[in-house]
């Protein structure tokens, strides 16, 4: 094969080869982190996989018995098709929506240790709502953006499509100031902690700390005292002082985010700015200065504003806090390529990805209106670039087939575009080989030839 190597003086300084390095796959750790906060990933791993048993606290009524039952794909951490169910009793007559919290609201555990414990959806509620399971890839990087930063988002916005935030208490600091969430379909969650503290209890019937109520079947108190074994707080300490809940914080805390690739420069980037997507899908911000170690001041790509809009029909008849029935947090689009199903409910799904988003933009209804109109005006060949900007989100170089991983069967592709006698140069972000020109000057060179045996061996 006659690779078309240029050679390595054509290339800038050794600095900014550096900060061009691969992106990390799905389910590997953020880039840098010091020795400590790797090992307390992979410690945060164990906590997450591991199935929780009876005596360690799960139930008696739970969702699933791990973190990762749910969070698994492409790899720990990750999206599902897992859905839970929500319910109430619908606004009517001058009465607000009722989360009929005295009978087990809004959210339905749909297993238990025992039949007889069992969570069913009461009859008094006459609405259900299913949401699916998000990725957590980048959670950590997403909890350490400011809130001040996603005001100065909300301040831009023009009337038609403002937000508005999503005012939360954390749950580990009970009497500190209010944060705007920026996790959950509702926006409902501020920080990694609060999220792991409440799926814990409410996903897995583990009580810890900051959340010392078990969840009653349909809120019967008798049941849940023949059920409950185990006393409160069922999350204690380990050896090093952690509970699970923060264990389950560290991993998520330090996942790396998804990969983009290209970086930039994709003609439906501009298209997507253009028809208004961005004005709610915030494609860039930088990290607090005064986030964590390894968090701070990172320049990040989630598009979201981390705002709740008006949806129209597409809300989920919910009512949570702030969020109305019609309200939805803009949902981050990174990592996108790698899901199966689009929306809150997962109702957008179908062979092509192609035929997702059209499903998913077709479902924007509200304060959305006006770019699912002009996206649906849009020539095939705009529509097409637009998706094709939609597919890097969540790509990595190199991973040809989308699959998480570098086979044979990448580079089989790969070979094609960068080998032979015509190579296709200079590469631009349009081009499919532009998967393999990790720095983005046009070419795929020596570097970038050792990064793909590094990452191929690496993974
Ligand atoms: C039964 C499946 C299930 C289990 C088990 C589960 N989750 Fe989730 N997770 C979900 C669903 C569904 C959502 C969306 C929740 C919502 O907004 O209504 C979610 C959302 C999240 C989010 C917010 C992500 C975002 O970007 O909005 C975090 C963080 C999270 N889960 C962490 C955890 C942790 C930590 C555990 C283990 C303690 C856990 N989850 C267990 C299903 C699950
Ligand atoms: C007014 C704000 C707003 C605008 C404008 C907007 N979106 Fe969204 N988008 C949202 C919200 C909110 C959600 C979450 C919806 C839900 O809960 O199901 C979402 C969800 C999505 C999803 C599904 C993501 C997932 O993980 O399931 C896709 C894809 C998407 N938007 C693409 C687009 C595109 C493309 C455009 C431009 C045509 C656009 N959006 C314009 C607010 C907006």
């Amino acid at each position: 094969m006659t690779l078309r190597l240029v050679p390595l003086l054509a290339f800038g300084l050794a600095s900014s080869l550096a900060a061009q390095s691969p992106q990390p796959l799905m389910g590997q750790p953020l880039p840098g982190l010091t020795p400590t906060q790797l090992q307390l990933f992979q410690q945060g791993f164990a906590a997450f996989t591991h199935p929780l048993t009876p005596a360690e606290g799960v139930g008696p009524i739970f969702n699933e018995v791990s973190c990762a039952s749910c969070h698994s794909q492409p790899a720990i951490g990750g999206f599902s098709t897992r859905r839970v169910t929500r319910f109430g009793k619908a606004a009517s007559g001058g009465a607000a929506f009722d989360p009929l919290t005295g009978l087990g609201g809004t959210l339905l555990q749909d297993q238990s240790l025992d039949v007889a414990c069992r969570e069913l959806v009461p009859v008094e509620a006459d609405h259900t709502a299913m949401r699916g399971t998000p990725a957590l890839f980048g959670a950590g990087l997403i909890e350490s953006i400011a809130d001040a930063d996603i005001l100065n988002g909300q301040a831009a916005q023009a009337v038609g499509v403002r937000g508005i935030p999503h005012w939360v208490q954390p749950l580990e600091d009970p009497t500190g100031p209010l944060r705007v969430g920026h996790f959950g379909w509702k926006g409902g969650v501020a920080t990694v902690q609060s999220f792991s503290i409440d799926a814990a209890l409410n996903e897995m019937g583990l009580t810890s700390p900051f959340a010392m109520v078990e969840n009653a079947p349909n809120g019967d108190l008798v049941t849940l005292s023949q059920w409950d074994s185990v006393s409160e707080p069922e999350d204690q300490p380990d050896g090093a002082g952690y509970l699970r809940t923060d264990r389950f914080t560290h991993f998520q805390r330090f996942l790396a985010p998804p990969a983009q690739t290209p970086r930039s420069g994709l003609d439906g980037e501009a298209m997507f700015a253009q028809i208004g997507c961005a004005a709610c899908h915030t494609p860039t911000f930088t990290t607090s200065p005064t986030a964590g170690s390894g968090l701070a001041g990172i320049e990040v790509h989630p598009y979201s504003d981390f705002l709740l809009h008006d949806m129209g029909a597409l809300g989920d008849g919910i009512v949570d806090g702030a969020a109305t029935e019609t309200m939805m947090m803009t949902r981050p689009l990174w990592g996108l390529v790698m899901r199966t199903a689009f929306l809150h409910d997962g109702r957008s799904t179908g062979a092509t990805f192609e035929g997702m988003i059209d499903d998913a933009i077709a479902n924007h209804g509200g304060q959305a209106d006006a770019a699912r109109i002009a996206f649906q005006a849009l020539s095939p060949v705009d529509q097409a670039s637009l998706v094709t900007f939609l597919e890097s989100l969540g790509r990595s170089e190199f991973d040809w087939d989308i699959d998480n991983q570098l086979t044979e069967f990448d580079w089989y592709f790969l070979e094609n575009y960068l080998t032979g006698p015509a190579p296709m140069t200079p590469i631009g972000p349009n081009d499919p080989a532009a998967l393999c020109d990790v720095d983005q000057d046009g070419d795929f060179d020596l570097v970038e030839f050792g990064q793909l045996q590094r990452v191929w061996t690496a993974q």
